[in-house]
């Protein structure tokens, strides 16, 4: 298939790519840049940073687990193509943001495409960057110390960089056989029903690592990054609409003032590189029983839009997931968008991690409930890392439904928790573990509604 690209400055075209071939083993082997370095190779260092611009803006990204057909169109920048001259190395230097180097020019690629969007929350924007000696903090202070610094020259260019493919409507390897890359949801349906054996590759945080840590072949793929409508959000009075392939950092600018807590929640989903890359429908897709969108989504209500072909279904988030691995979606079938209803915000979302930042849920709560008069008059449990789906609690939602808002019905509805779930032992926690916080997660929101101090660090503030 034929890409075309911007690479610090310079236009590439990419005749027979391979198109499971990684922007990473391609710079490094093919370009010999290898000032883009691999670490872990499976999304989680940042060492591989690059920061990948089009019309929105500029992103960093890790090249580990970024396809080359994703990049159709847009421009990419390497540590090599800040030439030792842009403000965030000089800074990094006077600040001594750097030891060994291993993981400098990823941490450098952050802050520079931090630095092109006006990022101030520094920390944020560099959780997805591992450093084993410098420690962060002199990183932090090179990054606050730049954010005034003028951009660079190089940065407009980049950002109006647009292949001639798109400009004449073609799009990377568009056509009726995958490997493809199709420019709208009507161009995919047709091509997935006629291809259903096909593998769709939307972010690749799930799919990448398929290819670079299971060493998979992928016979047959059909990129989705080029479908625009697939990427639109709908915020109206009734409604929010996320279609499959907005990224969780769009995602999260979207649901945070409507809901803070999800929007927290999302802030703490990975990395930003992760972020810009990852979708809400790969995210649902995956059926994923540690997906932290599925349970938010269920909380509040959310249906599910598939399409397969013409033909376009509706059912409730909840009802997709039928068994570990098993989700009721056709061969040829998609997810097109995920939507739900505009209401006040209830929502709490609680993702319990190893790690606080950059780490997949031990177990993830959300809670929406209403109370209407001193009475609960609704009530939308759902969990991820309880079952071998995103489940809700719905012993536990029928024990408060109609009953007072009281720590004494709390209390009662507690113990139906064991009736809802029967969590496993694994790397992340243990099935007792998971099934405590889950009762305590319900003890929180109770608390936190009542006004009572719940996180820590509050409580000592
Ligand atoms: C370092 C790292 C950290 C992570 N941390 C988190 C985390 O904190 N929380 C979390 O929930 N997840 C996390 N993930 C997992 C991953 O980011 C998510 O599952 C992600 O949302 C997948 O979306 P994607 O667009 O990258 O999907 P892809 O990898 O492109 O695809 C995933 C699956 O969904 C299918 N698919 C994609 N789009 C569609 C569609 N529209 N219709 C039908 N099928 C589709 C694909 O064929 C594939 O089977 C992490 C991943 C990495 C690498
Ligand atoms: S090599 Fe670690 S994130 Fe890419
Ligand atoms: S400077 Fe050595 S890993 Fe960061």
């Amino acid at each position: 298939m034929k890409i075309t690209f911007l690479l610090n400055g310079e236009t590439v075209e990419l005749v027979e790519a391979d198109p499971t071939a990684t922007l990473l083993d391609w710079l490094r082997e093919d370009r010999g840049l290898t000032g883009t370095k691999e670490g872990c190779n499976e999304g989680d260092c940042g060492a591989c940073t690059v920061a990948v611009s089009d019309a929105d803006g500029t992103r960093a990204l890790n090249a580990c687990i970024l396809f080359l057909p994703q990049l159709h169109g847009k421009a990419v920048r390497t540590v090599e193509g800040l030439g030792g001259s842009h403000p965030v190395q000089q800074a990094m230097v006077t600040h001594h943001g750097s030891q060994c180097g291993f993981c400098t020019p990823g941490f450098v690629m952050s802050m520079v495409a931090g630095h092109a969007e006006g990022a101030t929350d520094h920390d944020t924007q560099l959780a997805g960057n591992l450093c084993r000696c410098t420690g962060y903090a002199p990183i932090i202070r090179a990054a606050r110390a730049v954010e005034s610094a003028p951009k660079p020259d190089w940065l407009a260019t980049d950002r109006a960089f647009i292949s001639p493919e798109i400009l004449r409507g073609e799009a990377a390897g568009r056509g009726a056989e995958p490997p493809s890359s199709p420019t709208s949801s009507d161009e995919l349906a047709t091509l997935y029903e006629a291809h259903p054996d096909a593998t769709l590759v939307a972010g690749a945080t799930d799919v990448g690592l398929w290819v670079t840590k299971q060493l998979r072949d992928l016979p047959k793929v059909i990129f989705l990054s080029g479908c625009a409508d697939l990427k639109e959000i709908e915020v109206t009075d009734t409604h929010v609409r996320l279609g499959a392939m907005v990224d969780m950092n769009r995602m999260r600018d979207a649901v945070a003032p409507l809901h803070p807590s999800y929007g927290e929640m999302i802030r703490r989903y990975a990395s930003v590189q992760v972020r810009n890359a990852a979708t809400v429908g790969g995210n649902i897709a995956n059926g994923s029983p540690i997906g932290d969108n599925p349970p938010a989504l269920i909380a509040l209500g959310a249906t599910l839009h598939l399409r397969k072909g013409d033909t376009r279904r509706d059912l409730p988030l909840e009802a997709f997931f039928i068994d570990y691995g098993k989700q009721d979606r056709a061969p040829g079938e998609f997810v097109e968008a995920v939507s739900f209803p505009r209401q006040p915000d209830r929502l709490k979302c609680y993702k319990l991690s190893k790690r606080f930042d950059q780490d997949i849920s031990a177990v993830c709560g959300c809670f929406n409930i209403t109370v209407e008069g001193g009475t609960v008059t609704a009530a939308r449990i759902a969990f991820g890392g309880m079952a071998g789906i995103p489940k809700r609690a719905r012993a536990v939602e029928a024990a408060l439904i109609g009953q007072p808002w009281t720590q004494q019905v709390v209390n009662a509805a507690v113990p139906e928790f064991e009736a809802d779930f029967t969590p496993m032992s694994d790397m992340r926690a243990s099935a007792r573990y998971r099934m405590e916080t889950a009762k305590a997660m319900l003890r929180r929101y109770f608390a936190e509604d009542q006004g009572h101090l719940t996180n820590v660090l509050e409580v000592r503030a």
